[in-house]
């Protein structure tokens, strides 16, 4: 069992690790940066694969769906409009632990708070533009990668670098 209780999967030959999937949104404002390359390649870099990718423009209907848990707080509007404001590029990514590697990664909600080194801390200046989204919980991955990619969408492969970022 991993930290957040669940079962893990078995890689190699040494360690259990949690091999999860996580969606991840880069967000209008960071499609309009032109900060998805910086923001892919932070993940790719950490070990993270891409396991789907795609550029959507997410809709009122989609938005509220993917943001259900937000409904009705003071910044629910606001966000659909911000989500929905230009395409997005959607992925999943997978690796050991990936739900929090990339929560991780991409530092805390409100960029001001977030660190140094993290992609809101580095790139954001305010909460309603954050640039990226990322699932919080295992569970949410999975109902996530669910909505923006039907079941069974994710592509299975391979890397010859994987043996060097998992023991
Ligand atoms: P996300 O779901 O987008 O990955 O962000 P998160 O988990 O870090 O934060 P969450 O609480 O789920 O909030 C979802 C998004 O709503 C906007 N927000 N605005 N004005 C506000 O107080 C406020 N709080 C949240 C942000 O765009 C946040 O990413
Ligand atoms: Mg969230």
């Amino acid at each position: 069992m991993n930290g957040r209780g669940q079962e893990r999967s078995i890689i190699g030959e040494c360690w259990n690790v949690a091999i999860e999937q996580t969606l991840v949104i880069v967000k209008p404002d960071g499609v309009q940066r032109a900060l998805v390359g910086e923001i892919i390649g932070r993940l790719e870099r950490r070990g993270l694969k891409i396991v789907a990718l795609g550029l959507k423009t997410i809709d009122a209907e989609l938005a509220g769906r993917h943001y259900g848990e937000h409904k009705g707080k003071p910044f629910y509007d606001g966000l659909v409009e911000y989500i929905g404001s230009g395409p997005s590029v959607i992925m999943v990514l997978e690796g050991p632990d990936a739900i929090e590697a990339v929560r991780s990664t991409v530092g805390k909600t409100n960029p001001v708070a977030a660190g140094p080194g993290t992609i809101r801390g580095d790139f954001g200046m305010m909460v309603g533009r954050n640039l990226i989204h990322a699932s919080d919980s295992v569970e949410s991955g999975k109902r996530e990668v669910a909505l923006f990619f039907g079941d069974n969408a994710t592509v299975s492969y391979d890397r010859a670098i994987d043996r060097w970022i998992v023991e």
